[in-house]
């Protein structure tokens, strides 16, 4: 993925695409954002770090953090009638349903933000939706559980932010837990970016139209919905909580190596990584971590997915397929701890990787040789043939 690719820019949606952001090698299970390995990112920076870096290719010196910082608090409120859309939803749709049409929505209230040609805008609108997206999902939860919405506080760093407008309420000071506020940071660090993984490739490739990019988000959205994506992490939590103990992890293991059913083992496996990913190793300290400052370290459900895993890495079909647990695999056991209701978790998902898909579709459109996506096909339909009139089909 270092090579040099020679292709038609037409067909960048199609085949692959040259990009400067990340880095990964499946078959050592390994992550690098900007050359930066990501276990040292999720040890030495914050996600505001993180996100600086995979847009400007560089980390930030303290001045140009404290700008950063700044500018993004400049954004943290939406428009007060974007919190009326909220209202036309039921309360139980899902939180991803209303991302998706909100942030969607975004494109009504910035129109300027689809003139990509000009720097400071492109600057504007990562800012605006970087700072936004924390509001817009924490306000999708007050909405689904029927609490007022909280405005950000921005005497909050980034995550605590989120947290305080998750969790916090009107009736007194939310005072957020750094040890908790630290491993969410992290989580949002693991889930930003991931190469051209299919919700990346979404905003992509409807960016490369020149849509408005509060769409294209919306759009990845949608896609990283879907659970053999970023949607697993929820189906991992519900699969887990299904099998529910131990003595029926073969059962399962089973079912998943049974080709007659499609039964997937849920946070396994990988397009890209042939060896452990190495997100799921930091969330698996990450969950101990919080299990621990919780003291709820004899989690039953902990435990149930450190043996699955144990279980799985033995067996001779995960082993031949090359199957290991991905970042999903613990992710929603330590949201679940960090009182991230399962329908959150990948609104959380799609939070951090706003980063990822801001960074991919500028990296796109200021590159001079961008055309738009145009995939192509291999027919193998009908060959040509003439229109019977109705009366005689
Ligand atoms: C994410 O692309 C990204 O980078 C995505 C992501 C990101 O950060 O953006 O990393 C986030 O989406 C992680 C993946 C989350 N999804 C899940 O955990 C859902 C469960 N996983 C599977 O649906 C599956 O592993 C996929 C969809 C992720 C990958 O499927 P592939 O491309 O079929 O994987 P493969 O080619 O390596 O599979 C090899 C074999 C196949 O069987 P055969 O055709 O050889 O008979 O293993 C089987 C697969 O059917 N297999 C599984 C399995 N995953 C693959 N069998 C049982 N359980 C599984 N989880």
């Amino acid at each position: 993925s270092t090579g040099n690719f020679t292709f038609d820019p037409g067909f960048l949606s199609t085949a692959s695409c040259q990009s400067k952001i990340t880095y990964i090698d499946g078959d050592k299970g390994e992550l690098m954002y900007r050359g930066y390995p990501i276990e040292q990112l999720a040890e030495k920076c914050d996600f505001l770090e993180t996100a600086y870096l995979l847009r400007e290719g560089e980390l930030p010196t303290v001045k140009q953090k404290e700008a950063f910082v700044k500018s993004i608090q400049r954004h943290t409120m939406v428009h007060e009638q974007l919190t009326r859309f909220y209202q036309g939803f039921r309360r139980d749709a899902h939180p991803m349903a209303v991302c998706v049409g909100v942030v969607g929505a975004l494109s009504a209230f910035y129109h300027d933000a689809a003139d990509f040609s000009d720097q400071e805008h492109r600057t504007v609108s990562f800012h605006r939706i970087l700072a936004k997206m924390p509001t817009i999902v924490a306000m999708a939860y007050k909405y689904s559980v029927g609490e007022p919405f909280m405005y950000p506080r921005n005497d909050l760093d980034y995550t605590e932010n989120f947290m305080h407008m998750m969790f916090g309420t009107p009736c007194e000071k939310y005072v957020p837990n750094p040890v908790l506020a630290k491993a969410l940071d992290r989580i949002l660090i693991l889930h930003a970016d991931h190469e051209q993984n299919a919700s990346t490739s979404t905003v992509r490739l409807a960016g490369s139209s020149g849509a408005n990019p509060f769409a294209c988000i919306s759009a990845g959205i949608a896609c990283l919905w879907g659970p053999a994506h970023g949607g697993a992490n929820e189906a991992c939590l519900n699969m887990l909580e299904e099998i529910g103990d131990v003595s029926r992890v073969g059962e399962y293991i089973k079912r998943a190596k049974d080709k007659n059913d499609s039964f997937k083992l849920m946070g396994f496996g990988h397009r890209v990584y042939k060896n452990y990913d190495p997100r799921a190793k930091l969330m698996r300290e990450t969950c101990h971590e919080v299990l621990h400052e919780l003291g709820l370290h004899d989690s039953k459900l902990f435990k149930l997915a450190m043996e699955l895993e144990r279980i799985a890495l033995e067996d001779p079909y995960f082993v031949e397929k090359k199957l290991y647990p991905n970042v999903d695999f613990y992710s929603g056991i330590v949201q679940s701890a960090l009182g991230i209701p399962t329908s959150m978790f990948t609104c959380i998902f799609a939070l951090a990787r706003t980063v990822g898909w801001m960074s991919q579709w500028e990296e796109m459109l200021t590159d001079a040789d961008y055309k738009i996506g145009r995939p192509r096909q291999l027919y193998v339909g009908a060959a040509k043939r003439d229109v019977t009139p109705i009366g005689l089909r």
